[in-house]
């Protein structure tokens, strides 16, 4: 039987935030001490928000630098481009690319370019992670339907970067970001669930009462392709990271450390 997947609960996202930016810092500032990058897996959503406001607060502050950080990002709306408001590229930018000293070459993006070298970018992402020398922090949300990047129920946990269709439930969610459905595009590119669980580390981030459900799948449920986020109680070092209406339905005294 799997051991338990670690998770811990905070009293809010905020304070959540400022401990996985503490490991996030920590790592960062060991590898430069080595004269060596720190590789990040990012991801986007509501839920990171807070991450990225901790980490830009110890770039100003704290003088934490990102000029040793490489960073590859999970997944992109497919037709959608970098310079499109509701790109995830965009997202990034806004949120923290723009706001730290990372060079721009190190940053990784999946192009949203919907054309007939999408097969071939996503191989060449798959490479790029590789010749970086590995993920060694990944940081993922949760879809409600257990999506982690673009994975969707049904994928297999040894799929890798690719094109995918979107789930309704995902469409949906996205309304916010684009007006009707009508306008949520139908396809994303996404790292895969094998190629998330390669990363050394893994924190997943899930705040609020409407992610209860799922978390609660996620951690105590089986490992099934029906909730991708349930792969990661397959990984050695994947933790969960919850605020308390987000844990409430959990069941803390088998679990909870
Ligand atoms: C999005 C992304 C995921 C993200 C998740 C949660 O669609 N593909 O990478 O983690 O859904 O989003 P939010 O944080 O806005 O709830």
């Amino acid at each position: 039987m799997l051991p338990p997947i670690q998770y811990r609960v905070f009293e809010s996202p905020d304070s959540a935030c400022v401990q996985v930016a503490a490991e996030i810092a920590q790592l960062i500032r060991e590898r430069a001490t080595l004269g060596r990058s720190a590789v990040l897996g990012l991801a986007t959503g509501k839920t990171t928000r807070p991450l990225y406001q901790e980490l830009v607060y110890l770039h100003r502050e704290e003088g934490l630098s990102f000029q040793n950080v490489v960073t590859f990002n999970l997944d992109e709306y497919l037709g959608l481009r970098d310079t499109d408001p509701r790109s995830m590229r965009f997202f990034m930018q806004r949120e923290f690319f723009d706001h730290v000293d990372i060079p721009a070459a190190n940053i990784h993006f999946l192009s949203g370019v919907a054309d007939a070298c999408v097969a071939a970018r996503c191989a060449g992402y798959e490479k790029e992670i590789v010749q970086a020398g590995g993920i060694d922090y990944q940081i993922l949300g949760i879809g409600r339907n257990g999506h982690i990047g673009f994975n969707e129920p049904g994928t297999p946990i040894s799929s890798r970067t690719r094109k995918v269709d979107l789930h309704e439930m995902t469409r949906t969610d996205a309304i916010s970001a684009f007006g009707e459905i009508e306008n949520v595009p139908t396809q994303a590119v996404t790292m895969g669930c094998g190629t998330i669980l390669k990363a050394r580390k893994i924190a997943l981030l899930a705040w609020g009462s409407k992610k209860n459900r799922i978390v609660r799948r996620a951690v105590e449920g089986p490992v099934s392709p029906k909730t991708c986020a349930s792969y990661l109680q397959t990984h050695p070092a994947a933790r969960i990271y919850l605020d308390v209406p987000a844990s409430l339905i959990l069941d803390q005294k088998s679990h909870g450390r």
